[in-house]
């Protein structure tokens, strides 16, 4: 790239809003201190209006004419709010997370409108019903998830896979209502946590259960975790925000969790930043904090994909026995069937928003039924077969913002569609020992 292309695509936008901000406050205070320079008899002088002179004049007949002064100083303040606004809002309309609300008015619970009242009778640990989560921006609403349905099992570990875009963090972030909203807005559905409806719970009982029952292992620690805050005070505030508890037991339960998550040489660490550490490292510690106060469900989304082999290894097997020694029950979102085979019990396969298959692990593993699962996994790359052709699923998922037609939404890229399959929109059906939504499973 060129020095100018790299001026103008890369610089000019970043400084631009600090520029219109610059401006704009740079504008008002002249307007402040020509008004001032005025107002002692330095500036223009009458017959030259100046609001500044009109106030030093009003001044003499302040007790007689009080207007004579409170006009001029009210339309001083008027312009310099007025043109500090003006700026503010152009910065606000070049920013695109700013021009849609997301960083000024971020909301600590996503909006819930739900269209319907959906009949929600299952006894399970965890129970998602139609789950329905759209974006909103340009005026329309733009689904991102569409009727997701599942169970959890108390001790169960259930993936969530798919390709990138999928709807995977949309419907996990739903599930305890933390989809950045605005935009995001939960439409439909109904997701009971031992038998409450997390969607019909006030702000209070949700934040009760963050962290406490459900916790979160975001898809970027780095991003999650606070840059300025040493890892020690971020993991003490995890566990004193849910247990009013002092700082003596809050450290040393913390110090045991990084115990337990296997990190090295723990004082240094508990006196780190974020970024001192490494993306393993942060990834554990991200752990820890999501079993700070003994959480009954964990999401974990994507919490390898950022490591190398050895590092993912050894988190898998963290996660597989912490969940096996208190009885976690675990949503796992991933990308790789390598990974889902190894600690998942059931898996569901999600594309453009809905979930196309779902059943056991190893009945999915042996017996793809839907041609998006097979072809999904027939681009995993098999040990001791180094030089076969990767074979890639060719096309790509839908946008959010692709005006769908009726009919199967994988049919673009579908190895066997047929005419009918574009005909009408396909049902979850159970298909042997899998549930698949189309038309022509393989056997
Ligand atoms: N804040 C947002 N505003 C608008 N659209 C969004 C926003 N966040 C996500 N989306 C859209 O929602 C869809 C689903 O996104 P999601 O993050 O769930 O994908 P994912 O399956 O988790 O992918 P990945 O594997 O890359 O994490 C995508 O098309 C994405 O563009
Ligand atoms: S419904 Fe048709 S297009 Fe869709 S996955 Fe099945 S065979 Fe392919
Ligand atoms: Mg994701």
């Amino acid at each position: 790239m060129s020095n100018f292309k790299i001026i103008i695509y890369e610089i000019f936008p970043n400084i631009l809003p600090v520029i219109v901000v610059t401006i704009s406050t740079t504008v008002g205070w002249m307007i402040l201190e020509t008004a001032g320079l005025s107002f002692l008899g330095l500036g223009s002088q009458p017959p030259q209006a100046d609001l500044g002179s009109m106030l030093g004049e009003g001044r003499s007949s302040l007790i007689v004419n009080p207007h004579t002064s409170y006009v001029p100083g009210a339309m001083i303040f008027l312009i310099v709010i007025g043109v500090n606004l003006f700026g503010d809002g152009i910065r606000d309309a070049l920013d695109p997370r700013l021009s849609k609300g997301e960083l000024v008015k971020p909301q600590p619970v996503t909006q819930i409108k739900l269209n319907r009242n959906v009949e929600n009778n299952s006894n399970s640990f965890l129970s998602v019903q139609n789950l329905t989560t759209a974006f909103e921006f340009d005026n329309k609403l733009h689904l991102a998830s569409k009727d997701v349905s599942f169970d959890i099992k108390k001790g169960e570990c259930l993936g969530l896979i798919g390709e990138s875009g999928s709807g995977k963090s949309v419907t996990a972030l739903s599930i305890t209502c933390l989809v950045a909203s605005p935009p995001g807005v939960i439409v439909d559905g109904s997701v009971k946590f031992q038998g409450d409806d997390i969607l019909k719970m006030n702000y209070e009982q949700i934040r009760e259960l963050r962290g406490n029952k459900i916790s979160y292992i975001f898809q970027d620690p780095l991003s999650t975790l606070h840059p300025l805050i040493k890892i020690g005070k971020q993991l003490e505030e995890a566990f004193i925000e849910h247990n009013q508890q002092k700082n003596k037991e809050a450290t040393f339960k913390g110090k045991e969790l990084l115990k337990l998550v296997q990190i090295p040489n723990i004082e240094n660490v508990w006196n780190s930043y974020p970024h001192e550490l490494s993306g393993g490292m942060r990834q554990r510690v991200s752990i820890a904090m999501a079993l700070t106060n003994d959480p009954e469900l964990i999401i974990a989304d994507e919490p390898t994909t950022a490591l190398d082999v050895t590092v993912q290894a050894q988190i898998l097997s963290l996660l597989d026995t912490l969940r096996k020694e208190r009885g976690l029950s675990v949503l796992f979102i991933s990308h790789d069937f390598g990974v889902v085979s190894q600690i998942c019990d059931r898996v569901i396969v999600m594309y453009g928003g809905q979930i196309v298959e779902e059943g056991k692990t190893e009945n999915i593993m042996s017996k793809p039924r839907h041609p998006y699962t097979s072809q999904l996994m027939e681009c995993v790359p098999h040990i001791g077969f180094g030089k076969r052709k990767l074979p890639t699923i060719l096309g790509s998922p839908p946008s959010i913002t692709y005006k769908k037609e009726i009919g199967c939404s994988f049919a673009s890229r579908c190895l066997i569609k047929k005419d009918n399959c574009l005909n009408e929109d396909i049902k979850i059906v159970q298909k042997g020992d899998s549930e698949v939504r189309c038309l022509y499973p393989h056997e």
